[in-house]
């Protein structure tokens, strides 16, 4: 089903356009697209998959004063890796700025807030979203080309356990390290062991 048939697309893509650039909206696109195309087969609303999929980077331009004012506002538990890093908060301070701006339902909410780094125990939107961001079709990294792969040939378990590990080792390269990155990873590990 295309993304356009979602009642709120329209909207939403009004108010991407405003606050994104052009390539963040077109990210934002792909995303939605590639979720929704492997979304209804986990058992995933159609409509609340191109929701989270167009809005969860809605405050990725933000700078990093604007992030953590917004993140204060919202009343946002800060950790210290969002302190040293507020990219981390666009995220959360989506998820939050979309529920006060278009009333998205809790899972939706969820997937936003939790895209960057996932967390243990992660509902199917929210794992299905944290696979669509980084393996949108657009997206021309190695890693990203073998997450596709792995979606189409091995399924959705072991996409989001591969992107999972990718992410975990991407992370321990930077300077800031988001803790709850690992504690995903170890869940899935142990949550396939079970
Ligand atoms: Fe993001
Ligand atoms: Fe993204």
């Amino acid at each position: 089903m295309p993304i356009a048939d979602m009642p709120e697309a329209k909207t939403y893509l009004r108010r991407l356009r405003e606050v994104l650039n052009e390539d963040k909206v077109s990210h934002c696109i792909f995303t939605a697209e590639y979720l929704a195309s492997f979304a209804v087969s986990l058992g995933i609303d159609h409509d609340d998959a191109v929701a989270a999929g167009l809005l969860h980077d809605f405050c990725r331009c933000l700078d990093d004063s604007e992030m953590l004012d917004q993140a204060r506002q919202f009343r946002l538990p800060l950790s210290e890796a969002q302190m040293a890093a507020p990219t981390l908060l666009h995220g959360p301070v989506a998820a939050e700025t979309c529920r006060r701006e278009f009333d998205i339902n809790e899972e939706v909410y969820q997937a936003i807030y939790w895209h960057t780094t996932g967390r243990p125990a992660l509902e199917p939107l929210g794992q299905a979203l944290f696979v669509a961001d980084f393996a949108e079709p657009t997206r021309k990294f190695p890693e990203a080309v073998e997450a596709r792969a792995r979606l189409r040939k091995n399924g959705f378990e072991d996409a989001v356990l591969y992107v999972a590990e990718m992410k975990a080792v991407f992370s321990r390269r930077k300077t800031v390290v988001d803790p709850n990155t690992q504690a995903f990873l170890l869940w899935l590990k142990t949550r396939e062991k079970a």
